[in-house]
């Protein structure tokens, strides 16, 4: 069981046999399990996403929630919507998420990255970006963007990403 364990990390890639791969989360999904840990996760770009099941992981973190119609609309004007599953063949389950806005060609926004907090600090977040970007490079698209509440900016620099120099080139507007 992996509740107590906040330090594991990517044990093992390719556990899962790739047609069992391919029939439950599509084509380009990638599977690994953790340390300490037998569970298998497997990000998914393909794998179709129950509406409610994401709007219950995106509770788990306190964001305030949105009308199904909407997010449903949102996510099919994303450019990359990805879901975080632990493996079952009969329940997986959705436990973390995070999607992308652009153009599809050239630049790209990344947004909602969530990992259920019972499976945070074990790596999930880290691999949810890392498919992401793999996924946005295969596409061609080398400008990639995101915004960080203030207590995950340390998320992201540690992953490498550039921090906005002093404040000089953002803006914002919010119709309230
Ligand atoms: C931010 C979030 C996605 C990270 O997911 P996670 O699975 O817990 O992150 P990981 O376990 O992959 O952590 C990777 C590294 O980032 C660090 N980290 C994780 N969350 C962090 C945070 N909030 N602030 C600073 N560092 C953080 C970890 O300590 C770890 O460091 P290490 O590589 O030195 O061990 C997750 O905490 C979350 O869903 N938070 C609530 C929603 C949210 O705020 N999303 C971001 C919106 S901008």
């Amino acid at each position: 069981m992996i509740l107590g364990n906040r330090r594991s990390a990517l044990k093992k890639t390719n556990v899962l046999d790739k047609s069992v791969l391919e029939k439950f989360y599509g084509a380009d999904s990638f599977d690994f399990t953790l340390k300490n840990d037998n569970s298998i996760f497997v990000c998914s770009k393909l794998k179709e996403l129950d509406l409610i099941e994401l709007d219950q992981l995106l509770q788990t973190v306190g964001w305030s929630r949105r009308p199904i119609r909407r997010v449903k609309r949102a996510l099919q004007f994303s450019i990359l919507v990805v879901g975080l599953w632990k493996h079952d063949e009969k329940f997986p389950r959705l436990v973390g998420f995070a999607r992308c806005t652009g153009d599809g060609i050239l630049e790209a926004t990344i947004w909602d990255v969530a990992v259920n907090p019972v499976y945070q600090g074990l790596g999930l977040g880290k691999e949810i970006m890392k498919y992401i970007l793999r996924e946005l490079k295969i596409s061609g698209i080398s400008k990639v963007t995101l915004f960080a509440d203030a207590g995950v900016v340390r998320f992201y620099k540690n992953q490498g990403w550039t921090l906005e120099p002093k404040g000089t080139k953002c803006a914002f507007w919010y119709a309230n």
